[in-house]
């Protein structure tokens, strides 16, 4: 029987109709056996400041992640792209998740992270997915980089209810979750 493995899943937006939110929908539909998506909300988490950090620590729902993440296999992010880069929404719920710093080698060292992202625009986040490494370097993840997912005209691929209706996307989003899941599997020790 299969290992069981347990991921996070994080949308770098925190709106309702968010492309990037329903890629990890669809993703939580095509797991390979064995596999659970929990997919994680950054709603809940504000934007970091030293001094709230200082006078009150880690916010609960700061916490709260940290933990999930510690205790999963691996994380799944669907970044969107602004302005050539990742949206700040995302990148400051990472800087949270990386405090305090004694704390990073727990949620992130070695973990395995898995970046796709959606946009209607061309070049399906490509830039953006870039961007992410030297972040992921910088927190001793183990990024995964044995697949890519670029969903481009993403807004034409989803439909009314923001499930994923394209037949070739659909098939390239349940290989790439698959062979990061089996590379989880191969690598974890137990
Ligand atoms: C964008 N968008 C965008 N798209 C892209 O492919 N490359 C880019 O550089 C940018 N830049 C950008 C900047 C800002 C400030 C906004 C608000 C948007 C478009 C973006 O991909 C689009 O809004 C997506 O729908 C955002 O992802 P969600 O919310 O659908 O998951």
């Amino acid at each position: 029987m299969a290992t069981s493995i347990t991921l996070i899943g994080l949308s770098g937006s925190l709106r309702h109709e968010s492309l990037n939110t329903h890629l990890l929908r669809a993703a939580q539909e095509r797991l390979p056996q064995g596999c659970t998506l929990v997919i994680e909300s950054i709603a809940a988490i504000p934007l970091y400041n030293f001094d709230v950090e200082t006078a009150h620590g880690i916010p609960g729902p700061v916490t709260a992640l940290k933990d999930a993440i510690a205790a999963a296999d691996g994380l799944l992010i669907a970044s969107p792209e602004y302005n050539n880069s990742m949206p700040g929404v995302l990148k400051n719920a990472i800087d949270w998740l990386s405090r305090p710093a004694a704390d990073i080698p727990r949620v992130f060292g070695n973990l395995p992270v898995a970046i796709m992202g959606a946009t209607p625009g061309a070049f399906g986040t490509l830039v953006a997915q870039n961007a992410w490494l030297p972040v992921m370097r910088t927190l001793g993840a183990r990024l995964w980089s044995g697949g890519r997912l670029v969903v481009p005209r993403a807004a034409q691929l989803f439909d009314d209810a923001g499930h994923l209706t394209d037949e070739a996307m659909t098939k390239r989003l349940a290989a790439f979750v698959g062979a990061f899941v089996e590379d989880i599997r191969a690598t974890r020790v137990t």
